[in-house]
């Protein structure tokens, strides 16, 4: 049986390093890379970056019975601490998306290639397709990795469709019995959960209640508030309620926290790479508190030339992280003023959650730009008369430009 295409690239070397996550695409890569592409060895990898423990005992099962080297590398703390915390210090967001996929996929290409050094490979292989953003992302953090490395992308260079993968598969003996009942593609890490596939990617097509895993519909959701105190250090959540956590407990805690209260569906048009318009819908319960906190704190802190200059500068960190252009020397500079900023940024945060939403309900810090003096309705420190000039003058040349319109005419 022969794919789709062309005749495949030369080996580079007798080993690949194949970016495992355990499912269809990524599983006939094993097969492939022996018999088509001509690896003697395929090196298995597969991040944990939150994903279900499930998936990771599942993806190193199949490892096992296809007789691949097989890596699984737990790099949760590292991802909520580096990746998810970095986004939540630039607010990031892309359309509307916490960008939960887009961040995770530079950690796993960088760990497949902290194996590939140490394995002295210099090739590498995934599953993803031609059509989607991970193909970018991951090929750009292994070649800033490796700059001479070789990628194989089989899925993508041989245009393969789901029913050739199925077929391939059982004439192989690739484990695929979970596949054949999915009809969702999911990714998931700490930072959220994505749920494609199937109708999923018609924008009017109204999504179905099993799609959802993490969090409870609006209805559902129990009726009794839940009330929240996310504290900050220098930008950073590190305890809720008063209790200290690790960055990836803290994230897993308030996941399980906010999704029972039905919070962090997300259902967005969104603008891939490659300019296809695709709907999206995601599950992002801590994010969505997080960032609702982090934002809140911010308000209150930072001035209000800081909080328009770093719309612009947080605007740009997400379309970067979004394109997975990690380790982009421009990233580096916006994270150098993101991180300054967050130098003030110790405090605590109040929330109510509550059937599908997320509300602050208060906001404290040591370096809050708030004075009771001088806003309260009973204070003299605020000479209110000497407004009375500054009120004056506002808005000079807009009058100029009218007495103008009055004896020229509209222009
Ligand atoms: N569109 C999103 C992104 O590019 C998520 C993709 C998730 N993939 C999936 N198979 N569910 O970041």
């Amino acid at each position: 049986m022969s794919a789709n295409t062309s005749s495949s690239p030369k080996p580079k070397g007798k080993k690949v390093v194949l970016v495992y996550s355990g499912g269809l695409d990524t599983s006939i890569c094993i097969p492939m890379m022996r018999e088509d592409y001509g690896y003697e060895e395929v090196i298995t990898v597969t991040v944990d970056v939150g994903q279900p423990q499930a998936d990771i005992d599942q993806a190193a099962e199949k490892a096992a019975a296809m007789k691949t080297k097989h890596y699984t590398v737990d790099a949760k703390e590292e991802f909520a601490r580096d990746y998810c915390f970095s986004a939540l210090k630039a607010n990031g967001d892309y359309q509307g998306y916490p960008m939960s996929t887009s961040i995770a996929r530079p950690i796993i290409a960088a760990k497949a290639a902290e194996i590939a050094i140490r394995e002295g490979a210099k090739a590498f292989a995934h599953g993803c397709t031609g059509k989607g953003n991970d193909q970018f992302r991951i090929e750009y953090t292994l070649r800033s990795m490796i700059p001479d490395c070789e990628i194989h992308a089989p899925i993508r260079e041989r245009n393969l469709t789901r029913t050739w993968e199925i077929e391939y598969a059982q004439k192989k003996g690739v484990p695929i019995q979970q596949s054949l009942t999915k009809i969702w593609s999911i990714d998931e890490n700490l930072w959220g959960r994505s749920i494609e596939g199937g109708r999923l990617e018609e924008p009017n097509f109204a999504p179905p209640e099993e799609i959802f895993q993490w969090t409870k519909s609006s209805e559902a959701a129990k009726s009794e508030k839940t009330t929240l105190i996310v504290s900050f250090v220098e930008g950073l959540p590190v305890a809720i309620n008063g209790e200290k956590m690790s960055p990836a407990k803290l994230v897993m805690n308030l996941n399980a926290i906010a999704g029972e209260n039905g919070i962090g569906r997300i259902d967005v048009m969104e603008d891939r790479m490659l300019g296809l318009k695709v709907r999206e819908n995601y599950e992002c319960p801590a994010a969505t508190v997080l960032l609702k906190a982090h934002g809140a704190l911010e308000a209150l802190v930072l001035t209000r030339d800081e909080l328009r200059f770093k719309k612009l500068i947080d605007l740009e960190w997400s379309r970067m992280a979004y394109e997975g252009l990690w380790f982009d020397p421009l990233k580096a500079d916006l994270e150098a003023f993101i991180n300054k900023t967050q130098e003030r940024l110790t405090g605590d945060v109040r929330m109510v959650l509550h059937k599908g939403a997320v509300t602050v309900t208060g906001r404290e810090s040591q370096w809050a730009l708030y004075s009771e003096d001088l806003a309260s309705f009973d204070t003299t420190t605020f000479d209110q008369r000497e407004s009375t000039g500054w009120v004056k003058n506002f808005g000079l040349q807009s009058r100029m430009y009218q007495s103008l319109v009055a004896k020229h005419g509209k222009k």
